[in-house]
Parts: C-alpha cells; sequence; structure tokens
C-alpha cells in the first residue's frame, strides 16, 4: 500500500516509523516531513495550504491513504477536500475538527451533554467581560477562541492580569476575536487520554503525561511540550470508565447528532482530582511529544489499525499494547520558546540510529547535503521503552549527553512524579 503521512514534526516522525513496519507498506510519503522522515521515507515538499497541489501530487503517485498529523489541516478542511476527491483520509472533517479549533464549539457540547468540565462564561466584548472578571474569584482562566498552539491560555491571578489577557485577546493577538472564553481554574493532575475512531465505534488508545512548561520542577513559559511518559500513572480502571461514559461517548453522541461522524485520533486532555476526569479540551490528532511516547508500546499493526477505520471495521480490530513504560525528552534549541537560532548544525546524529529499546525522532531538523540542521524549538525526541521510568529516563540522559548538542537543552526531570516521590 502505498501512503503519505502530512506533517513535519515529531510526531509524524514517529508515524511514519511505526507505518514503516507493516508489511502491507509499499511506499511511504511524508510531507513535507523533516531530516529523521527522510531515513524511512521519501519527502515530498508542498505547499499544505494548497490542497489542490497536494490533490494532483496525490493522483499522480497513485496514493492509497492519507494520514494527517497535525490540527492545522484538520481544521481547515483538508479530510473534507481530499474525500471529495475519493481519497481515503485518515482524520476528522473540518466540522467535527472544530473540537480543537473552537473551544467555544467544545463547551457548548460540554453544556449540552452535561460533559464535566470547568464552569465557563463566552464574553462577546471587552466591557461585558471587564464586569465579569470583576466580580470572579481568582485564579480564572481566559481563553482565545482560536488555533493558537496553546499560547491563547492565560491563567490569571488578578484581575489586571485578566484585563490584560482580555485586551490582547480582542485587539487581535491571535487573529480577529469577537468573543472570549473565561473559565474557572481547575485544580488536580493533567492526562492526556486518546481513543481512535471508525465514526461506528471506538478504541481507547493509551494514555501519557505530557511536561508543557520549559523548566524543571515544571515552571516558566508553556511549550508544545518538553517531554512526556506513558502510560499515566493516573489511570485505572473506575476512571477510565468514568472518561469513557462522562466525556468521550457524550461527545460522540454529540457528533453524530449533527449527522457527523468522527474517523481519526481524538486526544482528551483532562484534568484528574481524586479520581474525578474535567474535560480541559479536545484535540482532533495525536498528542506531540504523547505520540512518540505512545506509539512505540505498540505491538498490533498500525497501518492495519488506520486502515480498519478508513473502512468503518475498527470493532473487530485488536490493539495490543507492550506491558512496558515508555518515556520522552525533547531535545531543544537554547532560547526556545522564545527566540532561537536557526539552521544551527547538530553534528553525529545520523550516528544515533533507533534500536528495540530507543528511539530517535526528530521533529525540527533539516537535512541540508550531509549535514543536519536544528530549524524549530523542540529538535529531537529521544524515547526509551523499558520496565521502569527511571531507567527509561537514566537512558534517554545518557544518549542526550552523548550526542553533546552544545546548542540545545533539555529537562533532565521528565516524570518526576512517578520517579523522584
Ligand atoms: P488548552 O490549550 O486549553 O489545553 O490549555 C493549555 C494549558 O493551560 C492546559 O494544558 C492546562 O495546563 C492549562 N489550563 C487550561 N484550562 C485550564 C483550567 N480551566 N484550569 C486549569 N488549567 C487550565
Ligand atoms: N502535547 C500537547 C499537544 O500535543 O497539544
Amino acid at each position: 500500500m502505498k501512503i503519505a503521512i502530512i506533517g513535519s514534526g515529531g510526531r509524524e516522525h514517529a508515524l511514519v516509523n511505526q507505518l514503516s513496519i507493516s508489511k502491507k507498506i509499499t511506499k511511504l510519503y511524508s510531507i513535507p516531513g523533516n531530516a529523521g522522515t527522510k531515513e524511512i521515507s521519501t519527502n515530498i515538499d508542498l505547499n499544505l495550504e494548497n490542497f489542490h497541489e497536494l490533490y494532483d501530487f496525490i493522483n499522480k503517485e497513485q496514493i492509497e491513504l492519507v494520514v494527517v498529523g497535525p490540527e492545522k489541516p484538520l481544521v481547515e478542511g483538508m479530510v473534507d477536500f481530499l474525500e471529495s476527491k475519493n481519497i481515503k483520509v485518515f482524520g476528522p472533517r473540518k466540522k467535527v475538527a472544530q473540537l480543537e479549533g473552537s473551544k467555544i464549539f467544545t463547551k457548548e457540547i460540554c453544556k449540552k451533554f452535561n460533559i464535566p468540565t470547568a464552569k465557563f462564561r463566552i464574553c462577546k466584548s471587552k466591557e461585558d467581560s471587564f464586569v465579569f472578571v470583576s466580580s470572579s474569584n481568582f485564579p480564572l482562566v481566559v481563553k482565545a477562541d482560536v488555533l493558537a498552539a496553546g499560547k491563547g491560555v492565560y491563567i490569571c491571578q488578578n484581575v489586571d492580569e485578566a484585563k490584560t489577557a482580555i485586551n490582547e485577546i480582542f485587539d487581535g493577538k491571535f487573529g480577529q476575536a469577537d468573543q472570549v472564553l473565561i473559565e474557572e481554574f481547575l485544580e488536580g493532575e493533567e492526562m492526556s487520554f486518546f481513543i481512535i475512531s471508525d465514526g461506528i465505534s471506538y478504541k481507547t488508545f493509551n494514555t501519557a503525561q505530557d511536561h508543557k512548561r520549559v523548566g524543571e520542577g515544571d515552571i516558566g513559559k508553556n511549550t508544545g511540550g518538553m517531554g512526556a511518559y506513558s502510560p499515566s500513572n493516573l489511570i485505572n480502571n473506575d476512571l477510565e470508565s468514568k472518561i469513557l461514559k462522562k466525556i468521550i461517548e457524550p461527545t460522540l453522541k454529540a457528533i453524530s447528532e449533527m449527522d457527523e461522524k468522527y474517523i481519526g485520533f481524538l486526544y482528551a486532555g483532562l484534568m484528574v482530582k481524586n479520581n474525578e476526569p474535567y474535560l480541559i479540551e479536545y484535540n482532533v490528532r495525536m498528542g506531540d511529544p504523547e505520540c512518540q511516547t505512545i506509539l512505540p508500546l505498540i505491538e498490533s499493526d498500525l497501518l492495519e489499525i488506520i486502515d480498519a477505520c478508513c473502512n468503518s471495521k475498527l470493532e473487530n480490530q485488536e490493539i495490543k499494547w507492550k506491558n512496558k513504560k515508555s518515556m520522552c525528552i525533547a531535545l531543544c534549541s537554547k532560547g526556545y520558546p522564545e527566540k532561537y537560532n536557526k539552521n544551527v548544525e547538530i553534528k553525529n546524529l545520523k550516528e544515533f540510529k533507533s534500536t528495540k529499546d530507543n528511539f530517535i525522532f526528530h521533529a525540527g531538523t533539516k537535512s541540508s547535503g550531509n549535514k543536519i540542521l536544528a530549524v524549530g524549538g523542540r529538535v529531537i525526541n529521544f524515547v526509551n521503552i523499558s520496565d521502569s521510568y527511571a531507567s527509561s529516563r537514566k537512558e534517554i540522559i545518557n544518549q542526550i549527553k552523548k550526542l553533546n548538542w552544545k546548542d540545545g537543552f533539555y529537562r533532565s526531570d521528565i516524570g518526576h512524579k512517578v520517579i523522584d516521590k
């Protein structure tokens, strides 16, 4: 089978790597891919905003299945477009991709179906928002209703901070805004919970915990994710059943009531307190770095699972997992998540090959002649699977030290809640 994976991050390198194991693959394309995907697939540099150009390539190469990694093309309707051209695509359509593209869309579903989430209010003007926050308890959370890669979220400790957030959002920091979401601050521990769905049935797709803050001890600016471990130690049968019954199933019901279906990965970002789940947000894709952390644990053939989803046959498809722990640490460019240098060489990276238990997934890299250059904030994901989070972390840190990239940094405390107790 000829397959194309859309995207260029660590998540996509992990997807390409896992799919490449399948005996059914005849050719893999990464569009556009990175220096890592180039080693195991054919990178094709296309403008992902031009769906016609993408379709022409898929048609010319007779690609049989397209897997969409990131949220942006999903929210922009890439799946609808390719389906209209009779291409098999794995990922949700534009309307349901609003689960990630519009926080207010998701909150309205939560309200209608009684899904546990932070209490919220939608304000349609600065004045209305100011009045509301002036009589609110703090901390509270102010959110822009757009795809902002996690940056449109402000945790505010007082009225002044809330007003600054409201001003920034209405003044267009994240694009034109005619409303904001203001919500209660939830206490607890965050967990990433995944399912995969074919539009008729769904299966759970493991759990993880992500470290979003840049600094050791979970302090400092928010990032895309500095590292993760899987499975989450919060998960148990009782909690899983609550998540499915109170959050996932009502959401899928809401979608079917819109005469839509959900095909793809669905990622519920949850806050867990006293073994009770609350929905913080949905993402309509795998997490990054959760994907890199979770996929090495899968024993089944990922292509068979994804293909079964596209053929509405997920129900009979078994998904087997290794009984192991997995950890991922992201090596980032110094300065990330703020300013950092681009096109910086990473020497010796080619000597680091994935093995049975160690995986190297590139994110912001590009090859230039014989060299590999760092071009993004998060540059390389080091993943290890083992019987304990502690030994995985030790092995990863050994690998990073061996690479000895002077322009990079990483967090050495990933998994501290499950290791350094
Ligand atoms: P989001 O983009 O909605 O996932 O928000 C980014 C991050 O902000 C989340 O991963 C949480 O760490 C935090 N956050 C968002 N909403 C809340 C909330 N209501 N209570 C506490 N933390 C939140
Ligand atoms: N790890 C967070 C995300 O993928 O959005």
